[in-house]
């Protein structure tokens, strides 16, 4: 089992290079098995994410060759092979795979995905959207088979915004037959980034980034180069930890528009940001005002920050609130906190922070991804040593975190035990 330790009270100076989005990647690397020639993808971050998608690619016997950050990943003698369970649940996002091998085969078959326990996170609306377009769906003992004779474009609503249900509709919507509308779509930077992807394979997608995104479907779709977008959660976890213990440190390579409720809630607390056209520099701050945040989809605070920007609210002078709106099971990270000495009660889907706390390093456990990340913030500002186990987790989603820590000063180690 791999474990971090870290031990607090270091300034971080230096830089800090943001790298591709994780759930930009995780849909890009599905997406592209749509092209009937080969793809080239650059910015792919090296996470264990990424390398289980392409365990998947090959299982489906889709080539894919790596080299330094980009993935030339190449479909031309791809075979339509089941994802058993061992392959769909190392992560959430090999459902799509589902919508992309609907569009190109009219067929799926593959187990329920894997991904953090942070609620129930059913994929019912993934499932209506594909019954819309005319598939069938089948499901015994968490195995789906989705097929279709003929993929019909229609006009489809979403009953949430769901991230993965938009992209999930639009891998299929694309080789559907007429035109598809996605209502209510969700809005997030990563669904423009997979539309652009698909629209330069030859698809014809309108409106991505609104809430309503039309399809206009295709039969062949060609080889194509494209670059990830900047991971705007690694970058957003950085900034806090900047926040928290910071001194000039600079967040590069990202797109600052894409953090704008991030940046104005910190700024209301009062921390400095310098904002350029692709970094923002921080340095940490004294006396912190309470605030208080609710997430929301995109461009409303984002679930994925909350638990990471919970540890600035311990550091504020007062009462502050988180309110979780959109997964039921996001304050796991909260008991730990609590042994490490913050100030913090949960009440359904509200906590409250009470600031400012000294906290000091313990033993604790990365529950998932973004818990984890809360608790190296944590650690990072705590007296003595925390030591974090369960880790596969944040490496799940955060590249060279430990590599890219000790560069700025921090003291980080990854071990085995
Ligand atoms: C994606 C992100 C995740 C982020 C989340 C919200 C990926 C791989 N993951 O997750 O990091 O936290 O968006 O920004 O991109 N829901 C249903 N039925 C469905 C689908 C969703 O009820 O069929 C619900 C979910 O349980 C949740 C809400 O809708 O309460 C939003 O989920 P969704 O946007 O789909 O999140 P994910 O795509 O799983």
């Amino acid at each position: 089992m791999k474990i971090l330790e870290i031990t607090g009270g270091e300034k971080l100076s230096g830089t800090i290079r943001i790298s591709g989005a994780k759930n930009s990647a995780v849909a890009l690397i599905p997406a592209a098995i749509l092209a009937d020639e080969k793809v080239t993808i650059c910015n792919i971050p090296e996470i264990t994410d990424t390398d289980n998608l392409c365990s998947i690619l090959n299982h489906l016997g889709v080539s894919t060759k790596r080299a330094s950050e980009s993935i030339i990943i190449d479909p031309t003698k791809m075979k339509n092979n089941e994802i058993d369970e061992e392959f769909s649940k190392k992560l959430r996002a090999s459902y799509y795979f589902m919508g992309a091998l609907l569009g190109k085969y009219k067929k799926a078959v593959m187990h329920f995905p894997g991904g953090c326990s942070i609620g129930a996170r059913p994929i019912d609306l993934h499932l209506k959207g594909f019954e819309a377009l005319g598939a069938k769906v089948t499901i015994d003992n968490n195995r789906y088979i989705v097929e279709a004779e003929r993929l019909i474009g229609c006009p489809i609503y979403l009953d949430i915004a769901s991230v993965g249900a938009t992209i999930n509709i639009m891998l299929a919507a694309v080789k559907a037959e007429g035109r598809t509308t996605i209502d209510n779509a969700a809005k997030e930077p990563e669904i423009v980034n997979v539309a652009t992807f698909l629209n330069s394979m030859g698809a014809h997608i309108t409106g991505a980034g609104t809430s309503t995104i039309t399809i206009d479907g295709t039969a062949n779709l060609k080889g194509c180069f494209h670059e990830v977008i900047p991971d705007r959660i690694e970058a957003g976890t950085y900034l806090i930890i900047g926040s928290l213990c910071g001194e000039n440190l600079k967040i590069d390579n990202i797109i600052p528009e894409h953090l704008d409720s991030l940046i104005s809630k910190l700024q209301e607390i009062g921390v400095q940001l310098e904002i350029g056209a692709d970094y923002i520099t921080v340095t940490r701050g004294t006396n912190y005002k309470p605030t208080s945040i609710k997430t929301a989809v995109y461009p409303g605070f984002p679930t994925d920050l909350q638990q990471p920007f919970s540890i600035i609210l311990t550091q504020c002078n007062g009462k502050c609130k988180i309110e979780e709106t959109i997964f039921e099971n996001r304050f796991m990270q909260v008991p730990y906190l609590c042994q490490m000495g913050a100030d913090i009660t949960v009440k359904n889907q509200t906590s409250t922070i009470i600031g400012p706390s000294k906290l000091k390093g313990r033993e604790v456990v990365a529950t998932d991804l973004r818990a984890g990340a809360s608790l190296v913030a944590a650690a990072l500002i705590a007296t003595d040593t925390t030591m974090i186990t369960n880790v596969e987790h944040i490496l799940r989603g955060y590249e060279n975190i430990v590599e890219k820590l000790t560069q700025v000063g921090a003291k980080i180690k990854s071990r085995e035990i």
